[in-house]
């Protein structure tokens, strides 16, 4: 009888923690782009988007809640910027290859770049 408890008990405690496995797996996919923008972009891009660092202001990152900015980022150029790295005209290194970053994440980073856009509407 008693072992028959313990039995239940341990099988119960196992469902808890791949219930709670899961869980965490689905919220790591879901705020992955969020998590790697802040840990890898924000430092330029700032949290917001708006380049407004000052690593952002050094190097010259434009407003990504800017609408015609937003125009400006096509997905296929933003793609290799990230994979390869992004150069000025003049040669100065403006982002370094995101090495560590698969392509699903990168193509999330996009999108998520597209997601700063601002809704208000346009002051300028
Ligand atoms: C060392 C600073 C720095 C870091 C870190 C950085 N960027 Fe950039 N990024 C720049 C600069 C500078 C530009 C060029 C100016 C601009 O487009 O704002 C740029 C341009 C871009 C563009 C536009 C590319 C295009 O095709 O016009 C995208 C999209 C972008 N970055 C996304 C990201 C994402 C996503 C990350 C994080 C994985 C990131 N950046 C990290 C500095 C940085």
């Amino acid at each position: 009888m008693k072992k028959a408890i313990v039995i239940a008990a341990i099988f119960g405690l196992a469902a808890t923690i791949s219930a709670r496995a899961d869980d965490a797996t689905n919220n790591a996919t879901a705020d992955s782009a969020t998590n790697n923008w802040t840990a890898d972009c924000a430092k330029c891009h700032g949290a917001d988007g708006k380049g407004q660092t000052k690593m952002g202001q050094r190097l010259g990152c434009r407003d990504f809640t800017d609408a015609k900015v937003q125009a400006d980022i096509k997905d296929d150029a933003a793609f290799k910027a990230l994979r390869e790295g992004l150069k000025s005209d003049d040669g100065k290194t403006l982002m370094k290859p995101f090495d560590a970053l698969s392509d699903d994440q990168i193509k999330g980073l996009i999108a998520y770049v597209h997601s700063l856009k601002s809704t208000a509407p346009a002051t300028k």
